[in-house]
């Protein structure tokens, strides 16, 4: 029986590549220089493809492979509002638009503070309390003019 389960670990050993592995270690030391700076500035790419002896072009074009990584700093607050079909017809475009014009920024941009940034989102599943958008992990629903003067509040904090 163990040598069954030697073999088969052997076996998983031979089908992951060095390759995979490099390529997994990229992605765990992205995802930890992202939780620390927001994002994944240029000299830590420099850095990563240095110390790991993976070329900066495979170092770049892994990390572009993923949604979750941004090369570009993120807010301290990222508002994501919900445009799919629930939130666009009761008024995702008003708070879309109240957002833009308070912060002084349009879709998919950051405050050049970096308090926040702002994007949009399909629906995330909360339908029934739209119009709804998230700020950073928290969900705000039946967005309000008192919901999004709080939303606003918080951002400025
Ligand atoms: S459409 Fe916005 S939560 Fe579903």
């Amino acid at each position: 029986m163990n040598l069954k389960v030697d073999e088969t670990i052997g076996h998983i050993r031979d089908v992951i590549s060095d390759r995979d592995k490099k390529r997994g270690i990229l992605i765990h030391t992205f995802q930890k220089v992202q939780h620390e700076m927001n994002y994944l500035p240029e000299e830590s790419l420099k850095m990563i493809s240095e110390k790991l002896d993976i070329p900066m072009s495979e170092v770049y074009s892994t990390a572009s492979f993923y949604k979750q990584f941004y090369f570009t700093p993120r807010g301290d607050k990222i508002v994501k509002v919900c445009t799919g079909t629930a939130c666009h017809v009761r008024g995702a475009k008003d708070v879309l638009t109240q957002l833009e014009d308070e912060f002084n920024v349009k879709e998919g941009e950051t405050t050049e503070d970096l308090s926040m940034t702002l994007e949009t989102v399909g629906c995330i599943g909360c339908c029934g309390l739209a119009p709804v958008a998230t700020v950073n992990e928290d969900i705000v629903g039946e967005i309000d003019m008192k919901k999004m003067e709080a939303i606003i509040e918080s951002i400025k904090k």
